[in-house]
Parts: C-alpha cells; sequence; structure tokens
C-alpha cells in the first residue's frame, strides 16, 4: 500500500486532539507518533513518509488521547529531571511543575556528601529516583499508603537500579502517622514531598478527574491536611540545616507558608512559583 507524509498523519491528529479540548495538542501529536515509531521527538523531521499501519496505529492512540485518557498512560512514561518513569492507571503522573521543587532540593544538596534524602507520598517514585540518578552517592528513602502506586515505584526501582542507579528504599506507610521513619528524626539532609492538595470539590481536567487515583491528588480541610502531617513530619526529620520542600495548590501560597512559619525549629520560609507565576511549592530550612 501506498506510503504516507508522517507530516500530515500529525496535522490531522493535532486537529482531532484541539477539536476534543487536549490542552497541548501538537506536542501530543508528535509524542504519539514518535511512540508508534519508536523514535525521539527530535527524529521525526527524518521520517517523511510512512506505512499505513502506522498512520492507523497513531490514529489509535489520538482517539483514545481524545477520550482524554493522559498522554502518558498512552505512551506509558513521563519523564522528570533527568529520568523517566514508567505510569499507567493507578498511579499519579508526574507534573512538569515538579521539576522546579527537584531542582531545588538538589541545589540544597551541592557540596553535601552522602545525603539522606526522604519522598513523602512518593507515587510511582519519580522524586526519589531522580535524586538517586543525580546524587549516586544519596541515601533515599520513599514511602507512599497506596499499593498500587507502590507497585509502580517498586517497577520503577528496579528499573532504575537495573540502569547502575543507587537504589532507593521504598516502604509502605502513612505520612499522617507521627511514627514514620521515626528512625530517621534529626539525620536528614532533604524532604522532597508532592502530597495530594488540590481542594476536595475542585473542578479538574478528565485526564485528572478520570485516570489520576483521587487520594493521589484530594486532600481535606482546603487541600491542606495532608501537608499539615508533612510540615510537622519534616520538622523532627531534619537535621540542622536540612531543607524541605513541599508542593502545594496555587491557592495555597499564603496558607501553607504560614503553616510551616509556626513550627519554631524551621527558619528562612519561603514560597515560589511555577513557571506560570502561580504559587506552587514552599521551601524551609532547619535552623
Ligand atoms: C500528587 S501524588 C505525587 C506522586 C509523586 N511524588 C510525584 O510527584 O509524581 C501524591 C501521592 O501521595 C500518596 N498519598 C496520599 N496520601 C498519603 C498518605 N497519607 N501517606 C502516604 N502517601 C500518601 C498517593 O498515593 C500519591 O501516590
Amino acid at each position: 500500500m501506498k506510503r504516507q507524509p508522517l507530516r500530515l498523519a500529525i496535522l490531522e491528529a493535532t486537529r482531532i486532539l484541539e477539536h476534543a479540548g487536549v490542552a497541548s495538542p501538537r506536542n501530543d501529536a508528535e509524542l504519539i507518533a514518535a511512540h508508534v515509531l519508536g523514535v525521539e521527538r527530535g527524529r521525526l523531521p527524518l521520517v517523511p513518509l510512512v506505512d499505513p499501519s502506522v498512520v492507523d496505529a497513531i490514529g489509535q492512540l489520538v482517539t483514545q488521547r481524545a477520550k482524554r485518557v493522559p498522554l502518558q498512560h498512552l505512551i506509558g512514561w513521563a519523564a522528570l529531571g533527568a529520568i523517566a518513569v514508567s505510569v499507567g492507571p493507578g498511579v499519579f503522573v508526574p507534573r512538569p511543575e515538579t521539576e522546579l521543587l527537584l531542582e531545588w532540593g538538589l541545589a540544597l544538596l551541592k557540596g553535601r556528601e552522602y545525603p539522606v534524602v526522604v519522598d513523602l507520598c512518593t507515587g510511582s517514585g519519580a522524586l526519589a529516583l531522580a535524586v538517586a540518578h543525580a546524587r549516586p552517592d544519596a541515601v533515599v528513602y520513599a514511602v507512599d499508603n497506596d499499593a498500587t502506586a507502590l507497585a509502580w515505584a517498586r517497577h520503577n526501582a528496579d528499573a532504575r537500579a537495573a540502569e547502575g542507579d543507587t537504589p532507593v528504599r521504598l516502604y509502605s506507610g502513612d505520612v499522617t502517622d507521627p511514627t514514620v521513619f521515626a528512625e530517621l528524626d534529626g539525620l536528614v539532609d532533604l524532604v522532597l514531598c508532592n502530597p495530594p492538595y488540590v481542594p476536595e470539590g475542585t473542578t479538574v481536567p478528565p485526564e485528572v478527574a478520570e485516570h489520576d487515583p483521587h487520594q493521589a491528588v484530594f486532600a481535606s480541610e482546603g487541600g491542606i491536611d495532608v501537608i499539615r502531617h508533612v510540615v510537622a513530619m519534616s520538622a523532627r526529620l531534619l537535621k540542622p540545616a536540612g531543607g524541605v520542600a513541599i508542593e502545594h495548590d496555587d491557592t495555597h501560597g499564603a496558607a501553607v507558608p504560614a503553616l510551616l512559619r509556626t513550627r519554631r525549629v524551621l527558619t528562612n520560609v519561603r514560597d515560589h512559583s511555577d513557571l506560570t507565576g502561580r504559587p506552587r511549592f514552599v521551601t524551609a530550612l532547619r535552623g
């Protein structure tokens, strides 16, 4: 059968996704095409013509994406820092805005040898694994209370270890339990946390509402229920000059920093905005 221009297949996919209300239709169309072809997105211009079977395969995934199945579920991975993790049903898809929190954490670790790092609410394990990749000398602990999320994290941890990264220590636990990681009290250089923080009842896009686990996204008390416990845990885990970074909702730019300021041991409390200028994460140091 006659080969067809890839460019036209991508244009058609973009049109369908735009019509379906997908936020970044061209980006998603290109990543789907790259996935089907098994090439990096940047190499798509080197593929002028494709078989009809490729156009069909792209079309099938585009139909799924138009139904607002997350792109990352269709291609099977999401990136954070210098790594990619496998994702799919039952686990939260790591988001680009979490890159900034990771960057802050890695900057804090500069000049510290063999740092101890804790990732609270690890989900797919993305933050913990990105730190372990960037800092092979770090001892990285990670915890989540959801069995399905932990199964994805275990899979990702095994895959990263097989690539030569230092293994992370994965635990099943609830961050609202005041005894979690008690053996690390006062020993931790860095606490990272992207917890559930969207206020219950908030309207979210179909990708989130129908595909991210509810308990990974939403929290009670206007979205700060889990964060309240993470702040308390950070205050006890950190060693002097250790630091904590916690992602939050864009409506929490005042409330979450205020929560950290109630802990006398935490100093230098600062809120940070994401790439769109919205309040996104808070940081503090242990005095
Ligand atoms: C927003 S997701 C973040 C996942 C990952 N850190 C990331 O950035 O991609 C929040 C995670 O917190 C977990 N979680 C929710 N409540 C928790 C709790 N009380 N204790 C431990 N983990 C919790 C969920 O299962 C979910 O995996």
